[in-house]
C-alpha cells in the first residue's frame, strides 16, 4: 500500500487549479438515475469516490463512459436494476443519495448502509423522516435499507437538524413525485445549489436551493442533457491553507471566491493576506500568523470539513485558539496523530484548546479520514528537519486528484511511494 512522504520547510508559490466539488459529483452522479435519458457531466474530479459510483450507477444497468478525464457520459435510460449492495458502496456516505434517485424514479431502492468517515454517530432519520412525510415504506435489515413507494407524493417536510445529506436526498425523491414538495431548515452548501441546478436543467421543477425553504415541484420526466459541476470548496480551503502555512504565496484558480468567504475573513483575522478576483484567491503569508477562534457549522459558516486542516494551521499560530466543532459530535479524533508532530492541543468535548508552536516537527502519520489526511499533509508541510511519512493515504485520494503533484508544483517535496 502506498504512502506519502513529504520533506517539509518550503514556501508554496505558483497557481494552483482547483477541481470540481467532490460533494457535488457524488450527489450529480447518483442524480443522473432519475434522467430517462443521457447525462453528460464536465468538470468531475478524478478521484475514488467518483470511480466508485460510477461502477455502481453501471452496475445498476447504465451505460457509461469518460469521454475525457473529467467528463462523464451517463445513459440511465437502460437502467433497471434498483439494488445495490456492493461492499464497495457501504463504505461511501453518498451512496445514500442511490435511495433518493432509485426510490425517485422507480418507487423502490435497497441500499447498503452508508458508511463514510467516522465522526461518532451519522445517522440518517431526517432522510428517513422525509421519504415517509412521502409516502413511502422504509425497512432498515442487517446494513441494508429498502424504501419503497407505489406513488412518491409532495410533502412538507421540516429537517430537525440542518442536513446536508437529508436536504439532497428529500430534493432527489421529490423531482419526479405527485405534487410540491417544501423542505423546511434545509441546508444552504454550495454543492446543494449545484445539484439543484442539475436537475433543474433537466427539466425538473426546484426553487430555492441555496436558502432555508427549497420547494420542488414533481415533474413527469427529466430529459437528456449537460452539466458542468461546481468548483470545490473544500479542495480550495486546504490549498489556501496550504499556502499561508508554509508563508507561501499562491493563486487558488478555477474557485467562487463568494463560497470561501467564512475561511477568507478568518485567514485575514490571522494575518494572512488575501486577494480576491473573479474565480480565484490569492493567499500570501510572511509566515506570522495570529491566533484566532474558530467555530465549524453549516454554509454559510466555517466548514467542518476544513476543520482538522484549519487546527493545523492555528497549531502553528501565534498564541491560544479555540476550534469549536459545531457539525459533528466527535471530529478530534485525528488530534493525537498531530500532537505526534508537535502540536500542543487539549481536547474538551467539543473544543480543541490549541496552543500555538513555531514549527512542527516529522513524524509517521496516519490519515484517520478523509479531511483528516489532508491535515496530516499540511502538518509534514510545516515541519522541519526530516520527513514525514502519511500512512492510509487512500483516505485522501477519495477526496483530493493528484494532491502531490499538485503541491509538487507548487514547490513541495512530497511523492508517492
Ligand atoms: C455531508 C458531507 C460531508 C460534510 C457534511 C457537513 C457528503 C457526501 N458529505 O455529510 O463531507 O462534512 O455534509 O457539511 O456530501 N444528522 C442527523 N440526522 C440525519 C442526517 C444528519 O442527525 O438524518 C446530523 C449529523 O449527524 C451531523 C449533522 O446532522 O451532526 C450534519 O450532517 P449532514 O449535513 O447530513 O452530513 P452528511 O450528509 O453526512
Amino acid at each position: 500500500m502506498s504512502e506519502l512522504c513529504i520533506r517539509g520547510g518550503n514556501r508554496l508559490m505558483g497557481n494552483v487549479v482547483i477541481n470540481g466539488a467532490k460533494n457535488a459529483a457524488v450527489a450529480i452522479l447518483p442524480a443522473t438515475i432519475l434522467v430517462d435519458g443521457v447525462s453528460t457531466i464536465e468538470n468531475l474530479p478524478n478521484i475514488d469516490d467518483v470511480i466508485i459510483l460510477n461502477k455502481a450507477i453501471q452496475s445498476l444497468g447504465a451505460t457509461t463512459q469518460f469521454l475525457d478525464e473529467h467528463t462523464l457520459e451517463i445513459d440511465a435510460s437502460t437502467l433497471n436494476n434498483t439494488s445495490a449492495l456492493d461492499e464497495c458502496i457501504s463504505k461511501m456516505r453518498a451512496s445514500y443519495y442511490l435511495i433518493g434517485a432509485l426510490v425517485g424514479r422507480f418507487g423502490r431502492a435497497k441500499v447498503a448502509m452508508p458508511g463514510g468517515c467516522d465522526f461518532g454517530g451519522r445517522p440518517i432519520d431526517q432522510h428517513i423522516k422525509g421519504f415517509e412525510a412521502m409516502g413511502a415504506t422504509v425497512k432498515i435489515e442487517k446494513n441494508m435499507i429498502e424504501v419503497t413507494a407505489k406513488q412518491l407524493v409532495g410533502a412538507r417536510i421540516y429537517l430537525d437538524v440542518v442536513s446536508v445529506g437529508a436536504t439532497i436526498n428529500i430534493m432527489l425523491a421529490a423531482v419526479l413525485a405527485q405534487g410540491t414538495t417544501i423542505i423546511e431548515n434545509s441546508a444552504k452548501e454550495p454543492h446543494i445549489v449545484d445539484v439543484a441546478n442539475f436537475l433543474n436543467k433537466m427539466g425538473a421543477n426546484i426553487k430555492g436551493a441555496g436558502t432555508n425553504v427549497i420547494r420542488v415541484r414533481g415533474v413527469e420526466k427529466l430529459h437528456s442533457g449537460r452539466y458542468t459541476t461546481v468548483p470545490d470548496q473544500i479542495e480550495a480551503g486546504t490549498y489556501m491553507i496550504a499556502a499561508a502555512i508554509t508563508g507561501g504565496d499562491v493563486y487558488v484558480r478555477n474557485i467562487i471566491p463568494e463560497h470561501m468567504e467564512s475561511v477568507s475573513y478568518k485567514m485575514r483575522e490571522m494575518g494572512i493576506g488575501i486577494e480576491e478576483g473573479d474565480d480565484y484567491i490569492r493567499v500570501f503569508s510572511n509566515g506570522r500568523l495570529k491566533s484566532t477562534n474558530v467555530k465549524t457549522l453549516p454554509y454559510p459558516g466555517f466548514p467542518t470539513d476544513l476543520q482538522p486542516q484549519m487546527s493545523v494551521l492555528l497549531s502553528v499560530a501565534d498564541g491560544e485558539s479555540v476550534m469549536i466543532e459545531g457539525v459533528f459530535e466527535n471530529r478530534f479524533q485525528y488530534i493525537d496523530q498531530l500532537k505526534e508532530t508537535g502540536a500542543i492541543i487539549r481536547v474538551e468535548g467539543n473544543k480543541a484548546i490549541i496552543q500555538g508552536v513555531d514549527v512542527l516537527k516529522p513524524a509517521t502519520l496516519k490519515a484517520t479520514d478523509l479531511r483528516a489526511g489532508a491535515a496530516m499533509i499540511l502538518a509534514g508541510l510545516k515541519s522541519e528537519g526530516g520527513e514525514t511519512v502519511i500512512h492510509n493515504i487512500k483516505y485522501i485520494d477519495r477526496g483530493y486528484e493528484q494532491v502531490e503533484k499538485k503541491l509538487s508544483a507548487l514547490g513541495a517535496q512530497i511523492y508517492r511511494q
